[in-house]
């Protein structure tokens, strides 16, 4: 048994997909569990960028098998130029991606759905999602009724009778509220899913069965998560969330491997707090500060291109999160970017207006509006770090602040990154 998980400890965006390629020399096979192309991995191999959405990171090394897990919801024009992207850029994927049947799929109408949704909302109430038609097709995943897995393109004749039934219900709904809706013509809907699948069909088989197959032959898993534990639909700051568990406890849902099959659970963090879209965000710095740490981390969405929100460590958060997720060891990501700013701050508590402490990452929408942040404040370093190669060669702030994080999470730290090459990693234990 040597299974291990990748999972972001804050609202995404941790870098987790560094960390995910690093660990791949230790594994065989990469398992995506949730989420679809709403997710943006960056990942840096000599020079050369990637970028990664719906693609497990994994298929970026040679021999590695990529699975795309049942709880994924897939977009197939999105996963199609993903795939034409990578083999362009000399990545042959030939046959290490494995898509599950299970899986849903993303239809035109999402998006639509998704648009709507957003536009009918207030600005100040708007959740902010990528548009990439994710929560929809998770409230059809649900619902059942409307529900079009990959699994369904394997019978032509049932799968245009399902999309037609669908897109009839679908039309007179969006006609209902939509004054200039041109409905959708079922039969086109079909046939372009169809012509979708004559492509990935040879990648589609029952991943679970895979998986329990590989687990048998001793095969390494390595599960990588998508978003972060924050943005979790029942663990998160809902309903400022996705719609998937995009926490460690997705992987059993999303993969029908059972949790104790992991025995290494990697928490990825940033050094600082970001956020893309709406929600609570105690610690977030709509200052100079956060406008250093946008540029130097270059805070801009993979997917949107949107500027993140950016602001101080949020330890009562990462703690929560770190416990939702089950980590065993923390990545400490984006060190180099803090370089130059002194002092440094931590959130270790929370009060509300009256000076009560809260201790613990709220359940409420209307308790985290009582919350403000309380600060601990470190020195900073002036050095830059992104050389750094060693724990030698890093500044005692830098290691200090590191040490920190790991003592208010309460979970070691085994990495620090200082830069997005493989390179630019230092092993801490
Ligand atoms: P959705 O996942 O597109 O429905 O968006 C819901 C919320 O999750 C929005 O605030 C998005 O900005 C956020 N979100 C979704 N995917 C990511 C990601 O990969 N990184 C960071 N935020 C994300």
């Amino acid at each position: 048994m040597a299974s291990t998980c990748v999972v972001g400890l804050q609202w995404g965006d941790e870098a987790k997909g560094k960390i995910v390629d690093l660990l791949c020399e230790e594994h065989d096979a990469v398992v995506r569990y949730q989420g679809g192309a709403n997710a943006g991995h960056t990942i840096v191999v000599g020079g050369v960028t990637f970028k990664l959405s719906l693609v497990p990171t994994g298929v970026l090394r040679p021999g590695i098998v990529a699975v795309i897990g049942n709880g994924v919801v897939v977009h197939p024009p999105a996963l199609l130029k993903e795939v034409e992207t990578l083999s362009a850029q000399g990545v042959d994927i030939g046959d290490r991606l494995l898509i599950s049947d299970r899986a849903h799929l993303i239809m035109p109408y999402h998006l639509i759905e998704e648009r709507l949704t957003e536009e009918s909302t207030s600005a100040a109430d708007r959740l902010g999602t990528t548009r990439r038609g994710i929560g929809p097709c998770y409230r059809d995943k649900v619902g059942r009724v409307h529900g079009v897995r990959v699994g369904d393109w394997f019978d032509a004749d049932r799968f245009r009778e399902h999309i037609g039934r669908i897109v009839a219900y679908k039309n007179r709904l969006l006609n209902a509220v939509l004054p200039d809706y041109e409905p959708l013509d079922a039969a086109a809907v079909a046939d372009e899913y169809l012509a979708y699948a004559e492509r990935l069909r040879p990648m589609v088989v029952d991943t679970t069965a895979w998986l329990h197959d590989a687990i048998d032959r001793g095969v390494r898993l390595l599960f990588e998560g998508a978003q972060g534990t924050l943005l979790d639909v029942d663990h998160g700051s809902y309903p400022y969330v996705t719609s998937s568990n995009s926490s460690g406890a997705g992987i059993a849902p999303g993969s029908g491997v059972p949790a104790r099959e992991i025995q290494r659970s990697v928490g990825v963090i940033k050094a600082y707090t970001t956020r893309v879209g709406g929600g609570p965000f105690p610690t977030e710095q709509d200052n100079e500060i956060g406008e250093r740490i946008r540029r130097v981390g270059r805070e801009y969405g993979t997917v949107t291109g949107r500027p993140r929100r950016c602001g101080w460590f949020d330890a009562v958060a990462t703690r929560y999160a770190a416990r939702v997720s089950g980590s065993t060891e923390l990545a400490v990501m984006l060190l180099d970017v803090l370089s130059g700013i002194d002092p440094i701050r931590v959130a270790v508590a929370y009060e509300d207006r009256s000076g009560r402490k809260i201790d613990r990452f709220p359940s409420r929408l209307a308790d985290w509006e009582r919350c403000r942040p309380v600060y601990e404040t470190l020195p900073g370093w002036t050095e830059d770090v992104s050389k750094a190669r060693s724990v030698d060669d890093l500044p005692a702030a830098a290691l200090d602040y590191v040490r920190f994080l790991s003592k208010q999470i309460g979970v070691p730290a085994s990495i620090a990154s200082v830069g997005p090459d493989r390179t630019q990693t230092i092993q801490l234990m």
